[in-house]
């Protein structure tokens, strides 16, 4: 069943006991942050914070801080779900006609896929219960959050910010931190490499305005679609209806030209003007560091509507692991693997472990069947959207578990020769990437740390790694009990192992 918007996100939570709700009051200013560190850290609860200092409105922060808590943001028990189904969605794609139906074939299976477009819905909507415009869309009635002594001031930290390409008039959403400059002035921090900022730079070259709406709640699986790494061109809020299995429900804003969600929480309008820009942080970033932050847009705000029961919901972000890590890093690398797949059909399994960042580091199994694929797929996937800004691939061979860093690292390390198997190159990184020479430019590392063929070395057989055989761990597994050694810590050969032979003709 999809989840109808933030509130009925956090009554499923409650009943799930995801989500604690905390009483007394705190200070939007450090004290929430500190509080969210602690606990995200120890993969711990949803907060909702219902008396937050010098606000009327309740705070609801981490979330999405768990892989069980953004499945269900998503409708499903487990991610691995949503990932299955856009594996079927690409299977269709593929799919040939069959008879002299041709693609009417098709329909029974797409005809799900046609009615996920958001629909519009007129007449008086939940987010429009309150309307304030001109001087009264004062930024300081919401309990925006402080999160770290060195940030710049209060954030808006967890909003779909909506914009129109003024070419093509789609749709753009992205999450993009705003900085409160003012009772009616935003800093908008796009990223150069971002949807909202494409907009803006085609805005710019026309001298043209560009209206923005910033959504605060809504339905949770467009909270996620907006974080997500899709393909350019493709809508977040259609992206949202596959997902939820059910159309998006928009309204038109009531000052700019933007539909935006009709049961989110808190909707600001506004307009940046060309060439309009203001320094914009620090910010204490999900790198663990702060991000100096620059010259950035500026949003004048024309109008604010609500709920008149709106909760504020916001993201902490800081040193990972912290709710960002679920929300982009696991979420999407389940959800778009069966895309990757499509494009690199040696990929086993990818991962980007917390402490990389997102960016900084990527774990790759593929299933060898030539010389040189390891560096033929980390290549590739430096080609591929927005993993472009990867700093370090790391290649392994299709039994390694890339979920388990030690794992990758061993075999890494053990397959690899540093003057054989590295390749230092060039290309686009983060602008959080406070390490790189210039701004949002910098070196690649890719390790092939898959096992190497006789094109590759000299230094031939190559070694099988160490296995049990099948047969004795399951032995082993079963007798477990009757040895009187406590509880099976389980073999240390992992299933992935046991489930199947290294590719046939692989070294050796
Ligand atoms: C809590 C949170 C905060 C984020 N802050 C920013 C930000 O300030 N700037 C930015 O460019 N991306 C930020 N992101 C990442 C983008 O939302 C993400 O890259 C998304 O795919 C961008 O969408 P786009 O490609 O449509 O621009 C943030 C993500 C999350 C979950």
């Amino acid at each position: 069943m999809a989840v109808a918007d933030l509130h009925a996100f956090i009554d499923l939570l409650e009943s799930r006991g995801e989500l604690i709700r905390v009483s007394v009051e705190v200070d939007p200013r450090f004290e929430i942050a500190e509080i969210v560190d602690r606990i995200s850290k120890r993969g711990g609860p949803a907060l909702l914070f219902d008396r937050v200092r010098g606000g009327d409105l309740p705070v609801a922060v981490n979330l999405f801080g768990s892989a069980h808590r953004v499945a269900l943001a998503l409708g499903a028990e487990d991610v691995d779900e949503v990932a299955g189904r856009v594996a079927d969605l690409l299977a269709l794609a593929q799919m040939q006609p069959r008879g002299g139906r041709g693609v009417l074939s098709l329909l029974p299976q797409l005809s799900p896929l046609l009615h996920l477009a958001p629909h519009r819905t007129t007449g008086r909507v939940p987010v429009q219960q309150v309307v304030l415009r001109g001087d009264d869309a004062d930024l300081r009635r919401l309990p925006h959050l402080t999160s770290w002594p060195g940030d710049a001031g209060p954030f808006i930290t967890l909003p779909q910010v909506i914009t129109a390409d003024p070419d093509t008039g789609r749709r753009n959403v992205g999450i993009y931190r705003l900085q409160v400059h003012g009772p009616r002035e935003l800093g908008l921090h796009w990223e150069r490499h971002k949807g909202g900022a494409g907009h803006h730079a085609r805005a710019q070259r026309l001298g043209a305005p560009i209206p923005v709406a910033v959504v605060l709640g809504g339905d949770p699986a467009s909270i996620y679609a907006a974080a997500a790494p899709l393909p350019d061109g493709m809508d977040e809020y259609i992206f949202a209806g596959f997902l939820r299995k059910q159309p998006v429900e928009v309204c038109r804003a009531v000052s700019v030209d933007l539909d935006v969600p009709a049961r989110a929480e808190i909707v600001i309008e506004g307009v940046v003007q060309p060439g309009e820009t203001r320094r914009e942080g620090p910010f204490g970033d999900h790198t663990g560091f702060y991000d100096a932050g620059g010259q950035y847009p500026v949003l004048q705000v024309t109008a604010i509507t609500m709920r008149s029961d709106a909760i504020y919901p916001a993201s902490v972000v800081g040193r990972p692991p912290m709710e960002e890590h679920w929300l982009i890093g696991h979420a999407s690398e389940r959800i778009f693997l069966p895309m990757l797949r499509m494009l690199f059909p040696e990929i086993v399994d990818v991962h980007a472990p917390p402490e990389g960042v997102a960016t900084n580091l990527l774990f790759v199994s593929i299933r060898k069947r030539f010389p040189g694929q390891a560096f033929k797929v980390a290549y590739g996937l430096l080609g591929t959207g927005l993993l472009a800004l990867t700093k370090v691939v790391v290649v392994v061979d299709d039994w390694v578990d890339v979920r388990r860093s030690e794992e990758v690292w061993w075999a890494a390390l053990a397959n690899m020769d540093p003057a054989r198997d590295l390749v230092v190159g060039r290309g686009a990184t983060s602008v959080l990437d406070h390490a790189s020479e210039s701004f949002s430019i910098a070196g690649k590392l890719l390790v092939d740390g898959t096992s190497k063929w006789p094109e590759e070395t000299s230094r031939q057989p190559w070694p099988e790694p160490i296995r049990m055989d099948p047969a004795t761990v399951d032995l082993v597994s079963r007798r477990w009990k009757e040895y009187g050694l406590g509880d099976d810590p389980g073999p240390t050969t992992s299933t992935k192992e046991l489930g199947g032979p290294v590719d046939a003709g692989n070294a050796g």
